[in-house]
């Protein structure tokens, strides 16, 4: 059978069955734990057919994973209606709309603190694990396939262990992984992590054989991610950062190479990196989550010398070239664990420089990445929290109006507060870069406005802001009218007051 070679613990090949054998396994109200990260990596069969199972026999699951998954398959298990519980990141447009009607309970967490939080009991016990590999080598490890995510840390604490031997992954991805497992609270030493480029553990995770129920054999491919073209916007906000990095290194204030990036998640972060490319920068390091096909094409053309992540979301082509010429990146990337690519002790130690996108910010600094007019859930918080609270210098950038002009992204209060004032460093829109180190409230709204606000919408930001000013407050604001942006664009399709 196709796949069987790649199980190289041969007396694990007795554990190899069908799907449908499989999730018997998983009762109705089971914890489950899957595999995938930011759309690579899933498993895909065993959650598949469990989709198809729950469409005609009633069962409803909390489902846990690294971060969204590929393979719409959030979305076929929403409509089967077996999600009850799902945390910690998602991003289907089907489930988004199902936790946004309340028929989802949605724990949207910071990505680094899934692990532990599983691992000390702050969460429901794990009863399945379901980890898309790559092999399972001669002594037990699994090897896992184009993200780490949770796996080790579901692997380490699920009552059962299936694992997808995952047909379509290129082998030559085994070696690329660096898993470690911090121990437990309150054993815990520091990480020994102290360079992007290091690796720390072991190439696969270890599991005591007998705790692997079921091996299921899978030829579904993984995802692959189109990305938009950067327009005009995305490059403006590309060239007002480039400009910023190179003021700081001739300014002597950042290294030559800036120190390791993380980079968010969609298309204007991958814009932003590809912003790079035209710039004189070089020997640049990654310290990041997902690695998009901007990290790639940064190696290709020896900009980037490392790049550290969790997962690799590529589109169809890059993804063809990466795996055909796996051998020229093999020792220029790394995948760990969440736990430890978005550790907040190791983005602290190392000095990152964390570029996020934001939904919204206000005129102080405040950041939303959530919540579309403060209440309905877009995708989660995914690691940019975890980022932007350690990071060397915390960047937000986005969009200065949305949906054609009729929002605003820079508005008077944010309406939902993902990232507050204190751990935002710059925001920057297409209209410029305001660098708000060091300045006080007052001072930063008067930045944000002049700098990043669209000229639609400066003139009534500073009105509202001198009229909250002359009312008085370290952090004026006017509480009848901060969130009647938001307020007026529900009511009335746009923020614009003429
Ligand atoms: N209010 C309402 N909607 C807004 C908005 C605002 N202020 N700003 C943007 N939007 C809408 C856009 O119109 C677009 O809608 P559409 O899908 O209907 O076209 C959507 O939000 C996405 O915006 P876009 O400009 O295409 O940005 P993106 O693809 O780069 O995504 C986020 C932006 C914020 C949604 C995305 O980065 C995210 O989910 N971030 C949170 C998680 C995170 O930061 N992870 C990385 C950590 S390593």
């Amino acid at each position: 059978m196709n796949g069987l070679e790649r199980i190289r613990l041969l007396s694990l090949h007795e554990k190899v069955m069908s799907a449908q054998q499989a999730i018997e396994l998983i009762k109705d109200g089971s914890v489950v734990g899957l595999s995938g990260f930011g759309g690579a990596g899933e498993a895909k069969t065993v959650p598949l057919a469990l989709a198809d199972y729950a469409q005609a026999n009633p069962l409803k699951i909390t489902l846990a994973t690294g971060a969204s998954l590929g393979n719409k398959i959030d979305g076929r298990l929403n409509e089967a209606h077996a999600i009850s519980r799902r945390y910690p990141y998602q991003a289907d447009p089907g489930l988004r709309k199902a936790i946004n009607n309340g028929e989802v309970m949605y724990i949207d967490q910071h990505l680094s603190e899934m692990a532990d939080n599983i691992r000390h009991h702050n969460l429901p016990a794990m009863n399945v694990a379901i980890v898309a590999a790559t092999a399972i080598t001669e002594d037990g490890q699994i090897i896992p396939t184009g993200s780490c995510g949770n796996s080790a840390n579901f692997i380490e604490m699920a009552d059962h262990v299936i694992i997808e031997i995952d047909n379509t992954i290129n082998p030559v991805l085994e070696g690329v992984h660096d898993i470690y497992v911090p121990k437990a609270r309150p054993n815990r030493g520091p990480i020994p992590l102290e360079q992007a480029g290091e690796r720390i553990g072991t190439i696969g995770i270890h599991v005591n054989p007998e705790k692997i129920s079921a091996i299921v054999l899978n030829d579904i491919p993984d995802s692959s991610f189109g990305m938009d073209e950067p327009d005009e916007d995305t490059l403006s906000i590309a060239k007002h950062l480039i400009q910023f990095f190179e003021g700081e290194v001739a300014a002597g204030q950042l290294p030559e190479n800036l120190g390791p990036l993380q980079s968010g998640v969609g298309s204007i972060a991958n814009a932003v990196f590809a912003g790079f490319e035209h710039s004189n920068f070089h020997d640049l390091e990654m310290y990041s989550e997902v690695l998009q096909d901007c990290t790639f094409q940064l190696i290709d053309s020896g900009k980037m010398k490392f790049a550290s992540g969790c997962s690799m979301t590529l589109s169809e082509p890059c993804a063809a070239n990466v795996m055909k010429n796996f051998d020229k990146y093999k020792d220029k990337i790394v995948l760990r664990p969440q736990e430890l690519s978005n550790n907040p002790e190791i983005i602290r130690r190392l000095g990152i420089i964390a570029i996020n996108t934001a939904l919204e910010f206000d005129i102080y600094g405040n950041v939303n990445s959530t919540h579309v007019t403060g209440t309905k859930m877009m995708n989660g918080i995914g690691g940019s929290g975890d980022f932007t609270r350690h990071a060397h210098i915390a960047i937000f950038v986005t969009k200065s109006i949305a949906k054609g002009g009729a929002i605003s992204s820079v508005v008077p209060m944010v309406s939902h507060t993902d990232h507050t004032d204190h751990d935002v460093d710059i925001v920057v829109t297409e209209q410029g870069l305001a660098d708000l180190r060091g300045l006080a409230p007052r001072e930063r709204a008067l930045k944000v406005i002049e700098i990043c606000a669209h000229p639609d919408y400066r003139a009534d930001l500073l009105s509202y802001f001198k009229r909250a000013a002359a009312k008085g407050g370290q952090t004026p604001h006017l509480l009848d009218e901060a969130l009647s942006w938001h307020a007026s664009f529900e009511e009335k399709g746009t923020m614009k007051t003429a």
